[in-house]
């Protein structure tokens, strides 16, 4: 329920479409685990550190084939900062389920997950939903009135930045689509930080298939963003590189033992 605010305010929050299988722990993923204690560290390191630092990177890219542990450590950090209270949503993509390869819902569905979380958050969400309109507008424009301007009304209540996760872009099937949304959460961020303190970083994970690369590469985004390729992890962990045929595009190695190679596309 939205404390003080009147069930006007709740069906408003209620009209949201949300993905229900797509959360790091909904029962959808319920074999999925996080990394076993003790490996990953160094990545882990990185993150949190990424995660406390306020140097202006909104986004972190971690990349690397097939198997080298990307869910794994992005479902470390949701449940992490679930814990601590301090997710916003996680979003796992999977080819597996229509409703987990499409981005129609996706803001939806971490608006939904962050006022659930956060009871001042949900406030601030269905306060938006007053305009109905927003349910059919663009995702540029969800992402900003459902997810960040609530954040930066809210930034004084938020000493640690809110964790929004993306895993698996590379499973979503509009290609075009997960395009705009990388340049979005750069592009829209920035807009919003430039007037208001905004408390949030995004993890995105994904195999780095040639689409994503790009856009990873686009100088705003680049600015803006952290990177981990994970080929170390693999070795650490003694996990086989895994070439299944899907990295296609400029500069991907045939080599099964070279996950891929380091290109910029134009
Ligand atoms: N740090 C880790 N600890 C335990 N198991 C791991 C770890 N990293 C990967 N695995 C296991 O290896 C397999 C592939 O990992 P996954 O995270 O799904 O890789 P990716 O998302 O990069 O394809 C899974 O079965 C996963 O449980
Ligand atoms: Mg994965």
């Amino acid at each position: 329920m939205i404390a003080t605010t009147g069930t006007g305010l709740q069906v408003h929050f209620d009209s949201l479409t949300w993905v229900d299988s797509a959360h790091y722990n909904s029962s959808a993923r319920e074999s999925a685990n996080g990394c076993l204690d003790g490996t990953c560290a160094d990545v882990l390191d990185r993150i949190h550190a990424w995660i406390a630092s306020n140097d202006g990177r909104v986004l972190f890219w971690l990349t690397g084939v097939a198997g080298t542990g990307k869910s794994s450590i992005a479902h470390t950090i949701a449940e992490f900062y679930g814990h601590k209270k301090t997710l916003g949503g996680s979003f796992f993509f999977s080819r597996d389920q229509q409703a987990r390869r499409e981005t129609k819902y996706l803001f939806q569905t971490i608006a939904f997950q962050m006022g659930n979380a956060h009871p001042l958050l949900k406030t601030e969400i269905a306060g938006a939903l007053k305009n109905q309109m927003l349910l059919k507008s663009n995702l540029r424009t969800q992402l900003r009135e459902l997810i960040l301007n609530p954040i930066a009304n809210l930034s004084h209540q938020f000493p640690s930045p809110i964790v929004v996760i993306f895993d698996a872009l590379d499973e979503c099937e509009d290609r075009n689509a997960v395009v705009d949304i990388v340049q979005f959460l750069v592009k829209e961020s920035l807009l919003v930080s430039r007037v208001r303190p905004l408390p949030l970083r995004f993890l995105l994970t994904s195999r780095p298939e040639w689409h994503l690369q790009y856009v990873f590469q686009d100088p705003v985004v680049e600015e803006h963003r952290g990177e981990q390729r994970l080929s170390e992890v693999r070795r650490n962990l003694g996990i086989l590189p895994v070439n299944d045929g899907s990295h296609t595009g400029p500069g991907f190695s045939s080599d099964p033992n070279v996950g891929f190679a380091e290109v910029r596309v134009p």
